[in-house]
């Protein structure tokens, strides 16, 4: 009789790509990166790109090929505001809190858009959609205040206007 049990690959939570595809695309990155000065942060870099988040099992790895300390590297991804130690929704929302957006009302754009989401900040609603992150300068500041989701990029907003933007999402 056939053996039922097949080995099922096995797939990652964000996006569905093998997790074994995964790790090889950053076992590659690695191996591109490694003799160069500073490696740590473009690696860290292709890891975030191709999980979407630095899983702790992948730092690892990185820990080992590098030959650089977990501690060193937890160092390093934790001082980059660009860096996240857990996953993120499908979409990310970056509320600018740079001088010129502030002055121009992001917090009350930020708590509209906690309070609608039902998320506190750096939080991911519990359904995976959406993550709201509040960040420095986005180089927009003619638009203020400005926010982000994925590329596209929404300036001179009141907390009027959130309900509508979330709507293109949902
Ligand atoms: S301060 Fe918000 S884009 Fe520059």
């Amino acid at each position: 009789m056939a053996d039922q049990q097949t080995a099922q690959p096995s797939t990652c939570c964000c996006g569905g790509e093998k997790t074994d595809e995964k790790l090889e695309k950053v076992k590659a990155a690695i191996e591109n990166l490694k003799g160069l000065k500073g490696a740590l942060i473009p690696v860290l870099h292709e890891v975030q790109d191709i999980y979407g988040y630095l899983p702790e099992d992948v730092l690892k790895l990185v820990s080992a090929e590098l030959k650089m300390s977990l501690a060193e590297i937890y160092g390093v991804a934790t001082f980059y505001s660009f860096f996240s130690l857990t996953p993120k929704g499908e979409h990310v929302i970056r509320v600018c809190m740079g001088t010129a957006c502030y002055i121009k009302g992001a917090q009350g754009l930020l708590d509209r858009l906690s309070q609608e989401l039902n998320v506190p900040v750096n939080g991911t609603t519990a359904d995976n959609k959406f993550t709201l992150d509040a960040t420095r300068c986005l180089g927009a500041c003619g638009l203020a205040p400005v926010l982000t989701i994925g590329e596209k990029v929404y300036g001179r907003l009141t907390p009027n206007d959130v309900p509508k933007i979330l709507k293109e999402y949902k």
